[in-house]
């Protein structure tokens, strides 16, 4: 069983340095937040192995937010306030994490998010939110990696949209690989949209189908992937499907079973690339939880090692210091990629394409992000 909240931290008491984190451990998005807090308890039991960050060790304090947005700010509120954390990891989900931001800004908390992925996360109106980082890529570069992928590698030229109306990194992706096929000369031949927690898609699916897409883009969760995927290919679609990390869950072939074979999707990395580095954190999560690391796994842990690092170089433990040291941060050696924070608090790092095959995730390529502007 999963240690509850906390379990990270459990044995540290005094002097230490707590880390909070909200995420979905429950909801149709519970692997997210499952996955990602492994992945910091991973991160922090080495740190801590290590003699923790200026000599005291760190302690985790995690909530569950169940996958809403509402509850993601009571949790940071109380994370901030109550518990007084000295850095927030999360949200995954984008829609989420805009909820938390405010809160890290008006009380000077640093947040870190692993995942998400939409640019108003670290930037509002066009003012960088002053306490809040990412360690991911955003969504104008993964969406232009699929549009690429889908002109120039599956020669693809009409293609069909099914998004999420209800979240705003669903809402964005669409737009940026939109904006970008279109620019590679492709057509959209329909836009469609459903609400996550929908049962039923065979309204819109049937509306795509005729107007006969050679594929169609749902950037969405996989819950609700799934279920798009299953019904499609009870509509006699054959399409593949393509989409972006919200896809990244074994519950995703549980869900989907043999719908999503032949599809593909952008994501942070590969439990498959061969890299030392990557090999060296799948078999240690292995070891340590007996699951293969996804890839908001290896998010949390890189949230979680960077939080330690900038904390390890801050001049002192305020969360102006913090800020400071994690804005910072460079060439940081993470295990999805290379680690550097921009201007604007996000990371630079490539993204990997995965083809669906066997009821898994195959790597395909990475791209990297000065390439395909
Ligand atoms: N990028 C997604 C978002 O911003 C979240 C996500 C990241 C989901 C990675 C799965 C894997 O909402």
């Amino acid at each position: 069983a999963a240690p509850g909240p906390g379990g990270a931290g459990a044995a540290a008491t005094g002097d230490r340095i707590l880390l909070g984190h909200v995420g979905s451990l429950t909801g149709s998005e519970a692997t997210f937040g499952d996955s990602t807090d492994k992945g910091i308890q991973l991160a922090i039991e080495e740190v801590n192995a290590k003699g923790g960050v200026k000599g005291k060790p760190l302690a985790l304090k995690t909530y569950d937010n169940q996958g809403k947005p509402e509850e993601s700010a009571i949790a940071a509120t109380r994370l901030v306030l109550q518990d007084r954390v000295s850095v927030l990891l999360g949200e995954v989900a984008s829609t989420r994490s805009l909820a938390m931001a405010p809160i890290a800004d008006a009380n000077h908390v640093p947040m870190i998010t692993p995942s998400s992925t939409n640019p108003r996360v670290t930037k509002e109106n066009g003012r960088v939110r002053p306490f809040v980082f990412r360690v991911c890529f955003i969504d104008p570069f993964q969406g232009t990696v699929m549009a690429k992928f889908a002109r120039d590698h599956l020669k693809i030229s009409r293609v069909a949209v099914l998004r999420d109306v209800g979240n705003d990194y669903s809402m964005g992706l669409a737009d940026y690989f939109l904006a970008k096929f279109k620019e590679l000369g492709g057509t959209v031949v329909d836009d469609q949209s459903y609400k996550a927690g929908d049962q039923d898609f065979k309204a819109q699916l049937t509306t795509i189908k005729g107007k006969s897409p050679e594929a169609i883009y749902v950037p969405g969760y996989y819950t609700d992937v799934a279920l798009i995927a299953r019904q499609a290919r009870e509509l006699g679609m054959k399409q593949p499907l393509m989409g972006g990390d919200g896809w990244d869950s074994a519950r995703l072939y549980e869900i989907g079973g043999k719908a999503l074979e032949g599809s593909y999707f952008s994501n942070h990395y590969s439990p498959e690339d061969p890299a030392p580095r990557i090999q060296d954190f799948v078999k240690r999560y292995k070891e340590r939880f007996g699951s293969v690391p996804d890839s908001l796994a290896a998010q949390g842990y890189d949230a979680a090692r960077i939080a330690a690092d900038a904390m390890g170089r801050a001049k002192d433990l305020s969360g102006e210091a913090i800020r400071d040291a994690l804005a910072a941060t460079r060439d940081y050696p993470g295990v999805t990629g290379v680690i550097s924070i921009d201007a604007d608090h996000d990371a630079v790092k490539p993204a990997v394409v995965l083809e669906i095959k066997g009821s898994a995730g195959h790597y395909v390529a990475t791209v990297q992000p000065d390439q395909p502007q």
